[in-house]
């Protein structure tokens, strides 16, 4: 057997999910892969992430990892999904003129699979793209556009949610939760950074910014905000590091270089190893879990079209993730464990309650 074989067989095995469906779209060349990681809490939920791989093994292996994370984020946020994830694995040569058939074929695939998973956006794809997605895969996507029926974008309440952690994380550190004055380092001014910025500056922080997109450099520019290039990132002082770009960004380099008193950001799957965490730890840098703080669009997009959550209700559970990080950091402190362990341990209580894979008799459907 070759070795690609071999790597996607070790990275299906040794994962802890309930399932993994592949999908070779012949038309593009792109590959479709949806990791289903548990269903105790309810369906598997979780983003499509849009993007060229440099193999069908690292597809797969992004969307199983992200798929675990999303479990933890809907135990940590008391929410009744279950994780999963799609990759849509775009061939290094595609025509962005065929995007439209290619989101509605992977639409049909998630039709088919008749509510196990249900989708919505993540990094490469929008509210308008869920929209298209929507035509061929309805009820089970959702973050579509108001125009199309849906909440719209996931990522101002993902900011929000972020922005509340970063406040708990500022009074867990300081003992004051105000902002202002402190040096908050955003990396990636994409969908949820573009929305974080501005609230960080309202509330009086000197914010700093680092993107590795030129036309967004180039925005950032005029506004007059600091831009720090992207290989400055570790090294530069702040008080509080944002990671809002992708996963990996706190490594055993990253770590040892890093000059922040607290890290809190929407990236999933920041720690680039289990072991990272002790890193941050052992440096007295304070680590907000990914999973913890980013759940706000996902909670939000689907509490208000499948839950029936108003705007205000929907706020107010944003606003709980700044409680769930407080106590977090509070129980890691007690316990004398990683800010992770504590968090994972308080998702792991819950999943433990929860009905074995699979029994849970819960559809969700968007509007
Ligand atoms: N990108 C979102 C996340 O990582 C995924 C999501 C958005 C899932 C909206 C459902 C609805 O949390």
């Amino acid at each position: 057997m070759d070795n690609t074989n071999v790597q996607i067989e070790a990275i299906i095995r040794h994962w802890d999910g309930e399932l993994v469906v592949t999908h070779a779209d012949q038309l593009s060349g792109a590959w479709f892969v949806i990791a289903v990681h548990s269903t105790r809490l309810g369906p598997g939920a979780g983003g499509t992430r849009m993007r060229a791989y440099p193999s069908l093994a690292a597809a797969i292996q992004d969307a199983c990892q992200l798929a675990r994370s999303m479990t933890y984020k809907f135990a940590a946020a008391d929410f009744p999904l279950g994780g999963a994830k799609a990759v849509i694995a775009l061939p290094a040569v595609w025509e962005q003129r065929g995007r439209p058939e290619l989101l509605q074929r992977f639409g049909t695939l998630v039709r088919r699979l008749r509510g196990l998973y249900v989708t919505g956006p993540d990094v490469g794809t929008s509210a308008t793209d869920m929209d298209v997605i929507g035509t061929t895969g309805a009820p089970y996507v959702f973050g579509r556009t108001a125009a199309a029926g849906g909440s719209g974008s996931s990522a101002p309440p993902t900011a929000m949610g972020v922005f509340y952690g970063i406040e708990a994380l500022v009074a867990h550190l300081f003992g004051a939760p105000e902002l202002h004055g402190r040096r908050v380092l955003v990396q990636g001014a994409g969908g949820v950074g573009q929305d974080l910025i501005p609230r960080l500056l309202a509330a009086g922080a000197e914010v700093l910014v680092s993107e590795i997109d030129p036309v967004v450099v180039q925005r950032l520019q005029t506004t007059g905000i600091a831009i720090i290039h992207p290989d400055q990132v570790s090294g530069t002082p702040c008080d509080i590091f944002a990671p809002c770009a992708l996963g990996g960004v706190l490594n055993r380099e990253t770590i040892a270089q890093l000059r922040c008193r607290g890290i809190a950001g929407a990236a999933n799957n920041q720690l680039a190893t289990a072991e990272d965490a002790e890193r941050l730890r052992a440096r007295g840098i304070v680590y907000v879990p990914d999973f913890v703080v980013n759940s706000g669009g996902a909670i939000t997009v689907v509490g208000v079209e499948a839950l029936g959550w108003s705007p205000a209700q929907a706020e107010a559970k944003v606003r709980a993730i700044g409680d769930t990080v407080r106590q977090v950091l509070q129980r890691a402190e007690a316990d004398g464990v990683t800010t992770d362990a504590a968090a994972r341990q308080l998702a792991e209580q819950r999943l433990a309650q929860a009905p074995t894979p699979g029994a849970h008799p819960m559809v969700i459907a968007s509007r």
